[in-house]
């Protein structure tokens, strides 16, 4: 009686482990061993000591008087990263890789609403975050209602130069569709620094006559229906 009872006790524990195999095998190529991959990382360090190169994406979400919604998407390698497989894995939030120390040099009560960081298996981070700035008019160009987004590295963390790369902006929000750019190297306490000035440009619409005359001549039948 003891040996069945052992025996019926015995069944379920063996089916659950059964099943967590199955579990384990399946989960197995989207798997970082992030204590493995990070061994010996020293994250005060960049990857390129020197000259660390980091893309941008820019997507202006939306504008109110000199508040900025936008999107940000920094990418950038880190080769001691690397990991087998072909996937893009979020990073979890107690993993501390080195990441670039940008920061939005004339942007005033700056936010960071949302952020994800991500690495693809061949070592290229992507740290996506969402913004909100307020920033001034454009000096010389104050009566058009231009802005100027500066995007900066705070001190070169870990390394000697940030070299920012745009490689694509869009903006949705009507009459700003205009972005240009251009890059402005300064020193500061013998630190040279590739700031990105990007221009969100004010060109309103010229409102289509197609549109107006539609209007008005709507308005002149419904005038002459009333008076019928
Ligand atoms: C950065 O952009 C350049 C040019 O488009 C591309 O060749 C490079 O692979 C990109 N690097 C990263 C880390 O995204
Ligand atoms: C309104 O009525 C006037 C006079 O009958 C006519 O000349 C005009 O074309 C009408 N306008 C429209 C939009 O129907």
């Amino acid at each position: 009686m003891i040996f069945f009872y052992t025996i019926l006790c015995l069944l379920p524990s063996l089916s659950a482990s059964a099943i967590d195999e199955d579990l384990i095998i399946e989960r197995r190529p989207h798997h970082v061993d992030w204590e493995d991959l990070f061994m010996e990382y020293n994250k005060y360090s960049a990857p390129d000591r020197s000259r660390q190169e980091v893309n941008l994406t820019l997507e202006i979400i939306d504008i109110s008087f000199h508040r900025v919604l936008f999107e940000l998407v920094q990418t950038w390698r880190d080769e001691r990263l690397r990991f087998v497989g072909s996937v893009r894995v979020p990073v979890p939030s107690h993993i501390q890789p080195w990441y670039p120390d940008t920061y939005i040099r004339n942007g005033w009560d700056v936010i960071v609403e949302q952020k994800s960081l991500e690495l693809n298996y061949d070592g290229t981070f992507s740290l996506r975050q969402k913004y909100q700035a307020t920033l001034d008019l454009d000096e010389k160009n104050k009566l058009f209602q231009d802005l100027t987004l500066v995007i900066s590295s705070f001190n070169n963390y870990g390394t000697e130069r940030i070299n920012y790369n745009l490689i694509s902006s869009k903006s949705e929000v009507k009459n700003y569709e205009h972005i240009s750019l251009h890059k402005v190297s300064r020193k500061s306490d013998n630190i040279y620094f590739d700031d990105l000035h990007i221009g969100i440009h004010y060109s309103p619409v010229i409102s289509q006559p197609t549109t107006t005359q539609k209007y008005e001549s709507s308005t002149l039948a419904q005038s002459n229906n009333s008076t019928k």
